[in-house]
């Protein structure tokens, strides 16, 4: 399934419940290495930078980034929420009123242009919340490419990336005691329900996130109770009890891996910030220059 179809309006009220639930530890770690690291990474980004953000949300590592950025000028964020971008632009404008800020309403997944970039030193994007991860290896590569093209020639991209540690840490991360993403990933059965004509009973499934340790991801998904027919968007579809629609990945990385996924992609890795558990890393990446070695 399209991991996009997860997040309608109760889709991404729920995806925010996910993030503060304590089993979660993704959101505060990474948190606290913004906070941690902020002189190293603002003296990595520069004065005076324009900083994109693709699937802005709610902003909350927004706007602890661009208070600890020297004078940023532009920030552009890009969501697919009309609603979410303007109300992320209003607050902005009020904490930073010399930032110009110029959203964009798209899918980051794709094309899409900048605004022309006047008075900017250099451009940045911010990728947090690895989101990176809930990609497959070929699609990852393909969007740090574009990515990369934003960020040419001094720029770069600063990423957060979730890496590998025990099933029994991350596991519960994508199984919380309070059900909240059981509850993410079942709405989705709704929204087909309500938008695409289909007959789903939720509870005839059951949620599942187990980490599968070959392919390095947690795999989130919904499994039949039950021998079942379900219908959407006008076809039919046998499901065997036991059998599982898989509604989202979540790949997990060494730091190893994560620069041979960008360096696949032309970038390379100048910097690395990680918390002392080593449970998240945020890292900043830069366009290899085309002709160069390495
Ligand atoms: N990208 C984050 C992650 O993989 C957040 C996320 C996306 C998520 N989909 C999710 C978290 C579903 C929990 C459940 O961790």
């Amino acid at each position: 399934m399209s991991a996009k179809l997860l997040y309608d309006k109760r889709g991404a009220v729920l995806f925010e419940k996910i993030c503060e639930q304590p089993e979660y530890y993704p959101t505060d770690t990474e948190l606290d290495i913004l906070r941690t690291c902020a002189d190293e990474i603002s003296a990595v980004i520069g004065p005076a930078a324009r900083v994109v953000e693709p699937g802005s949300g709610e902003g909350i590592k927004t706007k602890l980034l661009l208070s600890k950025l020297s004078d940023p000028r532009v920030f552009v964020p890009l969501d697919i929420s009309r609603a979410q971008l303007e109300d992320a632009a209003h607050h902005l404008n009020e904490s930073f009123p010399d930032l110009r800020v110029q959203p964009i309403c798209a899918d980051f997944h794709d094309e899409f242009d900048l605004p022309p970039d006047e008075g900017v030193r250099k451009t940045s994007v911010f990728f947090p919340g690895s989101t990176i991860g809930n990609m497959e290896p070929d699609e990852a590569r393909d969007l740090l490419r574009r990515f990369a093209a934003f960020c040419r020639p001094d720029g770069g991209i600063l990423i957060g990336v979730d890496l590998e540690k025990p099933p029994a840490i991350v596991e519960p991360a994508y199984d919380d005691d309070a059900g909240v993403s059981a509850a993410f990933a079942l709405n989705v059965l709704q929204r087909l329900n309500r938008e695409l004509d289909g007959d789903f009973d939720p509870d005839q499934f059951r949620y599942e996130a187990p980490y599968d340790s070959e392919h390095h991801r947690i795999e989130m998904g919904l499994v039949s109770r039950v021998d079942q027919t379900v219908h959407v968007a006008g076809e039919a579809f046998d499901l065997r009890a036991g059998e599982k629609i898989i509604t989202e990945y979540s790949y997990k990385f060494t730091l190893e891996r994560f620069a041979d996924l960008a360096r696949s992609a032309g970038l390379r890795v100048s910097h690395v910030w990680c918390d002392p558990k080593r449970y998240f890393s945020v890292q900043y990446l830069t366009p290899v220059t085309r002709g160069a070695a390495g």
